[in-house]
C-alpha cells in the first residue's frame, strides 16, 4: 500500500514527481524515492516523509518514476525505499502491491548470481526484468516476459537505460494514466495528475502500457487494446488545503456539500432492480465503511423491514455465505483488498453485488455487478469523514427508494442540520478528553455504530485509547475500567432508546466516570445528570445520526489538535489498505 507516480514528457521529471508524491503521501509516508532517466538512470531515496526532508533532489531527465512507501516487507529505511534497481543499475522500478511468491523467486534469482540489496518483495521483480532485458533490447517485451512469474498484486512502473519509454503494468492494484499534451503520467490515483490534465485512462487488470513522448499503447496478453479516456471532474483546488489548518478540517467542513451532492447524484429511479427488491441484504466493509454498513442495517430494518447482515470484509470468508441475496461492498477508496475479496466470494455464491465507492475507475467497480458513486470529492486526510457521510447518503437513498420516497424531503434538507453543528463550541469536552487515559463511547440502535465511529476517529488521530460499546454492554465487563479519568461519551437522542440510555448514564455516573452526553437541544432531563451536554438540532433520527457523527469527528479533531498530533497522517496508518 504505497503511492507511485511516473512521468514522461518535456519537463524535468524529478521536481514534478516530488510534488506529485506529496499528494500521494496519504497512501504511505515512511520513506520515498525517485529515479529519472536522462543519459543514464539517477536515483535518490530516503527514509521519512517528503515534507520533513530538508535536502534537495537533483536528478536529471524528462522520464521518471517515484514512490512513497507504507512498509510491508522490510523496515522503513533508505535501502528498502523504492525505486529498486537491477544488479547493473540499468533498470529501476517502483511497485505498489505484494508479491506473494517473492521468497521462492529470490532464492532462484540469488542462485543465478543476482545481488539483492533490500528486504523488500519488490526487488525480485526488477531482477526478473533484468533476466529478460538481457535477452531483448525491448523493455516492453522484457517486462511482459517477467510478469507471468509473479503471484500477488502489483501496480508497477519501470524505466531502463537505453529505453525511451516508461512501462506501466497493473494487477489488482490501482493504476491510472494521465493524458496530457505530449506528456503522460502514471499514478496510483488522479490526485497528483489533476494539476496537469483531467484526461485519464484507468488500466484494467493484466494491462501493460508503454508510454512514450508521443502517446500511450496498451496491451492485454500481448494484444493491443483500447481503453476509454475519461474526464475527471475533481478540480486541483479540491485537492489543496484551501486555507484550512488540516485536510481533515477542510473535509469535515465539506460534509454538508458532500452529503447534498451525493443525494442529488444517486438517481433512485434507475437503481438496479436487485438493489430495490432483494429480500435480504448483506454488507461487507472495513473500518469506518463497516460502521456505515451497521448504521444502514439499523435504518433499513426499521424502515423497510428487510433483514440485513453486516460482516467485516476480512471475516466474510469464514462465515456461511449468503446465497442468492444482495451483497453490498462499501469502500470509499474502492481498493480495500478485503472488501474486493469478499465481493468476489459473494459472486461465487450467486449473490448480486453492489459497490459503493468515491473513486471513479477504482477496482471495486470492476468486481461488482453495479456501482453507485458518492460525490464526496477527493478525501486526502487518512481519517474518513466526508466520504463516510457520503456513504450514508447513498445508503439512505437506497432506503428511501425502498420506502417509496418517504424520506425524500428529510434527505434533501439534511445538509442544513450538518452545517449547524460545524460551528459548535466543544472546548469543554475537548478539555475533558485530552487528558483522558481511555474514553468510552456508548449508544443504542443506530447510535451504537455512531459510537463505534466516534471512538475510531478519536483513537486514530489523537492516539487516546477509545472504545465504542453498545450502551447495554458496558456493565458486562468494561465497568471495571470506569474512573474519573475515563470519560464516557453517551449519544442519547429522543425516541425509543432514550429512557434506557438515561438509566445507563446514571449507572455510569454512580461509578465515578464523567459523562459527556450528545443529545437533542431542549432536553430537560439529561443536562442535570451529566457533566457536559452537547445539544444537537432537533430533527429526524436519520439526520441525528449524521449530526452526532459530525460532532464526534470534530471532538476527535479538536482533541488531536490540542495534543499536537499529526492529524492528516496518523502514525502507522494509510488511507487505502490494499493488502489483506
Ligand atoms: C478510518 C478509516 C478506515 C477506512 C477503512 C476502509 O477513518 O478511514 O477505517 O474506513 O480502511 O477503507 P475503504 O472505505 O477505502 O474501504
Amino acid at each position: 500500500m504505497c503511492g507511485i507516480v511516473g512521468y514522461i514528457g518535456r519537463r524535468q521529471a524529478a521536481p514534478l514527481i516530488l510534488d506529485s508524491l506529496k499528494k500521494l503521501e496519504y497512501r504511505g509516508y515512511d520513506s520515498f524515492g525517485i529515479a529519472t532517466l536522462g543519459s543514464h538512470i539517477e536515483i535518490d531515496k530516503h527514509k521519512g516523509r517528503i515534507s520533513e526532508y530538508a535536502g534537495g533532489i537533483r536528478l536529471n531527465g524528462t522520464i521518471g518514476i517515484g514512490h512513497t512507501r507504507w512498509a510491508t516487507h522490510g523496515v522503513p529505511n533508505d535501502v528498502n525505499a523504492h525505486p529498486h534497481m537491477d544488479c547493473n543499475n540499468r533498470i529501476a522500478i517502483v511497485h505498489n502491491g505484494i508479491i506473494e511468491n517473492y521468497a521462492e523467486l529470490k532464492k532462484e534469482l540469488a542462485a543465478k548470481g543476482h545481488i539483492f540489496r533490500s528486504e523488500t518483495d519488490t526487488e525480485v521483480v526488477v531482477h526478473l526484468i533484468e533476466e529478460q532485458y538481457a535477452k531483448t533490447p525491448d523493455l516492453l517485451s522484457a517486462v511482459r516476459g517477467a510478469l507471468p512469474r509473479l503471484k500477488g498484486s502489483y501496480a508497477l512502473l519501470v524505466i531502463a537505460s537505453g529505453a525511451d519509454c516508461l512501462i506501466a503494468a497493473r494487477k489488482e492494484s490501482p493504476l491510472v494514466l494521465g493524458i496530457g499534451d505530449k506528456e503522460y503520467f502514471a499514478a496510483s490515483d488522479m490526485t497528483p495528475v489533476l494539476e496537469y490534465t483531467e484526461r485519464a485512462i484507468f488500466l484494467e487488470d493484466g494491462d501493460i502500457a508503454c508510454l512514450t513522448g508521443n502517446g500511450v499503447d496498451i496491451y492485454q496478453d500481448a494484444r493491443p487494446v483500447s481503453r476509454p479516456v475519461e474526464l475527471i471532474d475533481w478540480s486541483p483546488e479540491e485537492v489543496r488545503k484551501g486555507g484550512f489548518a488540516h485536510y481533515m478540517l477542510k473535509e469535515i467542513y465539506e460534509q454538508p456539500q458532500a452529503f447534498f451532492n451525493t443525494i442529488q447524484a444517486v438517481d433512485k429511479s434507475s437503481l438496479p432492480e436487485f438493489v430495490c427488491q432483494s429480500s435480504s441484504v448483506t454488507v461487507v466493509a472495513c473500518g469506518s465503511s463497516y460502521h456505515a454498513g451497521l448504521i444502514f442495517k439499523y435504518l433499513l430494518e426499521e424502515s423497510c423491514g428487510v433483514p440485513a447482515r453486516v460482516d467485516f470484509a476480512s471475516e466474510f470468508r469464514y462465515f456461511l455465505p449468503p446465497v442468492d441475496g444482495l451483497v453490498i461492498g462499501i469502500t470509499q477508496s474502492g481498493e480495500t483488498a478485503d472488501t474486493l475479496t469478499a465481493l468476489r466470494q459473494a459472486r461465487v455464491h450467486n449473490c448480486r453485488t453492489l459497490a459503493i465507492t468515491n473513486v471513479l475507475g477504482s477496482s471495486v467497480s470492476r468486481v461488482a455487478d453495479a456501482t453507485l458513486f458518492m460525490r464526496a470529492g477527493p478525501e486526502i486526510s487518512v481519517a474518513a469523514t466526508k466520504s463516510f457521510v457520503a456513504q450514508l447518503a447513498v445508503l439512505m437513498q437506497i432506503i428511501d427508494a425502498r420506502s417509496e420516497g418517504r424520506y425524500e424531503e428529510i434527505l434533501l434538507h439534511a445538509h442544513e442540520a450538518i452545517e449547524e453543528v460545524l460551528l459548535m463550541d466543544l472546548s469543554a469536552a475537548v478539555e475533558q478528553c485530552r487528558s483522558a487515559e481511555s474514553i468510552f463511547y456508548i449508544g443504542r440502535g443506530p447510535f451504537y455504530p455512531v459510537a463505534l465511529e466516534g471512538a475510531l476517529k478519536m483513537k486514530e488521530i489523537s492516539y487516546i485509547h477509545a472504545e465504542g460499546y453498545a450502551a447495554g454492554e458496558l456493565k458486562h465487563g468494561p465497568f471495571a475500567l470506569l474512573s474519573p479519568e475515563t470519560p464516557v461519551i453517551a449519544i442519547c437522542m429522543p425516541g425509543e432508546t432514550y429512557g434506557v440510555m438515561v438509566s445507563n448514564i446514571k449507572e455510569i455516573k454512580a461509578r465515578g466516570a464523567p459523562v459527556i452526553a450528545v443529545g437533542s437541544d431542549g432536553d430537560q432531563e439529561l443536562p442535570d445528570i451529566i457533566d457536559r451536554f452537547i445539544p444537537l438540532p432537533k430533527t429526524h433520527p436519520f439526520v441525528q445520526v449524521l449530526t452526532s457523527l459530525v460532532v464526534l469527528q470534530i471532538l476527535a479533531y479538536q482533541t488531536a489538535v490540542a495534543l499536537e498530533r499529526d492529524i492528516d497522517k496518523p502514525r502507522n496508518l494509510a488511507k487505502s489498505v490494499t493488502v489483506e
